[in-house]
């Protein structure tokens, strides 16, 4: 078992967080592989989740190479038993964990006057809910421990409105005001929780149309952004980042 304090204290190290078991979900492709990559940079083993088993199963081989533990599996992050088999085979397989990254995400745009309930349960479920269902079935072993992370992946979106941004963005709002009150439940605890709010990244990821992406952010500017945050002095934490393009896409 290895404390965040131990950790941190190692931040100047080559792996600052060897010993450590990350959990990413969506880390199949996009944003989350590029952080499952950065944490396995830094020592931690890696449990990932996605829907489509091979693409997860590429990413895994991927991180696998970088010379750490890797665990990947198919989950709906939406669905609580998924999570709950999720949570148990990883720490199984890798020990407890001690970063989660709440990362699996769905995009959804257009005037929601003009969507169905069941785009607003399926982007609502997928973006938020999961937030709540895999940090619940992770906060009980960082509380027995005194210590963890948990990084939920926001967007700008969560902080602006935008025509055509209705579902995405309640969904985006809902996952910045949870990671904040989850910060404060949290925090006396040792357990910190942080949101990180990217405009937009070059991913496959929206069904926007073509973006700039000579301006855009990159999947790895994300997961510098998550380092910064694993990697702070044990005293404090970075509650909440806003990443932006220098230069406006
Ligand atoms: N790209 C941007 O411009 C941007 C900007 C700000 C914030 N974000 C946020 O960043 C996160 C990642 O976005 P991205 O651009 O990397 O998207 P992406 O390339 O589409 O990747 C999304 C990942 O989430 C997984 N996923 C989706 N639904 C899932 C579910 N129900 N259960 C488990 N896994 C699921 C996908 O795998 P499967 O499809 O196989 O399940 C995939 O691994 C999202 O939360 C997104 O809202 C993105």
């Amino acid at each position: 078992m290895v404390r965040i304090g131990k950790l941190n204290r190692d931040a100047g190290k080559k792996n600052p967080l060897s010993g450590g078991v990350a959990l990413v979900t969506g880390g199949s492709r996009g944003i989350g592989r590029a952080i499952a990559h950065r944490l396995a940079s830094l020592g931690a083993s890696i449990s990932i989740c996605g829907r489509d088993f091979a693409t997860l199963e590429e990413s895994a081989q991927s991180v696998a190479k970088i010379g750490v533990p890797v665990h990947f599996q198919t989950a709906d992050v939406t669905k609580s038993a998924d999570v709950t088999d999720l949570v148990v085979k990883t720490e199984m397989k890798l020990g407890q964990i001690t970063i989660l990254v709440n990362n699996a995400g769905i995009g959804l745009f257009g005037p929601a006057h003009e969507k169905t309930e069941a785009d607003w349960d399926r982007v609502l479920d997928t973006n938020l809910k999961s937030v709540f269902l895999v940090s619940r079935a992770v906060a009980p072993s960082m509380i027995r421990r005194g210590s963890g992370d948990i990084v939920n992946i926001s967007s700008l979106a969560g902080k602006n409105t935008f025509a055509g941004g209705g579902i995405y963005c309640a969904s985006k709002w809902g996952v910045v005001g949870l990671s904040g009150c989850m910060a404060e439940d949290l925090r006396e605890q040792g357990v910190r929780v942080s949101v990180i709010c990217p405009g937009s990244v070059a991913t496959e990821f929206s069904t926007r149309g073509a973006k700039d992406t000579s301006k855009a952010l990159s999947p790895e500017d994300v997961a510098h952004a998550v380092e910064a945050i694993v990697t702070q002095n044990p005293r404090s934490f970075l509650s909440e980042i806003h990443l932006r393009p220098l230069r406006k896409p």
